[in-house]
């Protein structure tokens, strides 16, 4: 059955599957943060959803813009209930079922569903039934980081899949040459299915 919610994780990594030092990026990397904002943005006309967890929330105005732009924002939190008033387009989740639901409901519905992490709900998006993509930017270099993208992500479940929107092969950062690769991977349904009989 085609499910009508798709998640659409999006995360950069260094070579160990670094991510964050500090609830903040490691890295300052000019043009794979241009990729992230064009490939997030939704067509003219449409909106997306953005979803992050409360920890990547709180430190989300120093990377990009609070709200995110173009987006319904879904903070997922247990502790907190609402953002303050002053923030537009953004509503508290206490769980991914709830994020769902709430997405499900919304008229119209949205272009896209792009979850922005952090590493808990990387967790939670990478294991629901309404995983659809993940598109990962492999950093090649070694930063020091204290959050790193879930274990639970085994490469070989996955299949390398081609997105016209996404730069092929190996880019080059403006800001300071570090080398970067995006790839885009949907889970190998079959064999997935096929190891859960067994
Ligand atoms: N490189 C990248 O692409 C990238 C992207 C985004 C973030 N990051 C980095 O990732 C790090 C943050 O990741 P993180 O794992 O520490 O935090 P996070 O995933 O951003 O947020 C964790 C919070 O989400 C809420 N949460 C988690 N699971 C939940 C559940 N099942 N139900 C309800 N709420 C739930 C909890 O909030 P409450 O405590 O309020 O309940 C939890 O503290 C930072 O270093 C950030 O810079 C990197």
């Amino acid at each position: 059955m085609e499910k009508s919610v798709k998640l659409d994780l999006i995360a950069a990594a260094d070579r160990n599957m670094g991510i964050g030092q500090k609830n903040m990026l490691p890295w300052k990397l000019t043009s794979e943060f241009k990729y992230f904002l064009k490939i997030t943005k939704p067509p003219q006309g449409q909106r997306n959803v953005i979803i992050v967890g409360h920890r990547t929330w709180e430190t989300m105005g120093e990377v990009a813009t609070r709200p995110f732009p173009g987006a319904m924002n879904i903070v997922i939190s247990r502790s907190m209930t609402t953002v303050p008033s002053d923030i537009s387009d953004t509503v508290v989740c206490s769980s991914l079922d709830n994020a769902i639901n709430f997405i499900k409901n919304l008229q119209p519905q949205p272009y896209r569903v792009w979850v922005l992490g952090g590493a808990q709900i990387y967790k939670l998006c990478l294991l629901s039934p309404y995983f659809h993509r993940l598109y990962l930017t492999r950093i090649n270099r070694v930063h020091h980081c204290d959050a790193f993208f879930p274990e639970e992500f085994k490469v070989e479940e996955y299949v390398r899949v081609q997105d016209p929107d996404v730069p092929q092969g190996m880019q080059t950062d403006e800001f300071d040459g570090t080398q970067f690769e995006i790839y885009v991977y949907e889970r190998r349904i079959q064999e997935h299915l096929a190891k859960k009989k067994l």
